[in-house]
């Protein structure tokens, strides 16, 4: 599987965001990853549906929103109408994570879930057959250029082989102190989808962050 890239517009210049989404989609980026705080969920508050229907008007690349809200069952419409390809939702926000992976197939969007470092694989298991995409945080949500959690890498290993033994197709993307270096953990791990904000966002060469992060293509082998 190779790998995808979804620049993190957290840390993008907010006053120029469809430069900033042309920017990382011309250096290669696959994913715009749109991170959406509501200062409850998290401290802080970021970007609403407004911003990214302002923003679907400029680009054509995959927008992966990425969900840190209390009820998040109240905002997939709003972002499924603004332009939304993704949407990830945190299982720590819902009792009921199941019924929104069906109201985001429902929009004919593919649904992620969500999990904090704190919490546990057994959040998920049950969603992997049905969800598209699971997303390990390696950091706590809130705030860009904080570092990885290293023991995280356990984790990503643990869902890489769960994903296997169902025998079932779902991605498995990283948030969270992504750069070069962690990259090569991370893939190894089994994680395919890597975001990063500070990395690409702070670099003076975004192309040549976004290739560097991407690293060479890893060989899985599955062993018995
Ligand atoms: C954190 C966000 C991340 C953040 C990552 O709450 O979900 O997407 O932008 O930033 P970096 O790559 O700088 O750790
Ligand atoms: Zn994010």
């Amino acid at each position: 599987m190779s790998t995808i890239i979804a620049p993190s517009i957290l840390s993008a210049d907010f006053s120029h965001l469809a430069d900033e989404v042309k920017k990382i989609s011309d250096a290669g980026a696959e994913y715009v990853h749109i991170d959406v705080m509501d200062g409850t969920f998290v401290p802080e508050i970021t970007i609403g549906a407004g911003v990214v229907k302002s923003l679907r008007k400029y680009s054509d690349a995959v927008f992966d929103v990425h969900l840190m809200v209390e009820h998040p069952e109240t905002q997939i419409k709003s972002f499924a109408d603004a332009g939304a390809n993704i949407i990830t939702f945190h299982a720590e926000a819902t009792n009921h994570a199941h019924r929104i992976i069906q109201q985001i197939h429902e929009l004919g969007l593919k649904a992620g879930v969500a999990i904090n470092p704190g919490t546990s694989l057994s959040a998920i298991e049950e969603l992997v057959e049905d969800a598209e995409m699971i997303l390990i945080m390696t950091v706590n949500p809130g705030w860009g250029g904080q570092k990885f959690i290293e023991s995280m890498l356990g984790k990503i290993h643990m869902l890489y082989h769960m994903i296997q033994e169902m025998e079932t197709d779902c991605d498995i993307e990283v948030d969270g102190g992504i750069n070069p270096e962690t990259s090569v953990d991370v893939r190894e791990a089994g994680a395919n989808i890597l975001v990063a904000g500070s990395a690409i966002f702070g670099a003076k060469d975004v192309a040549k962050a976004i290739k560097e992060i991407r690293g060479k293509e890893i060989t899985h082998h599955h062993h018995e």
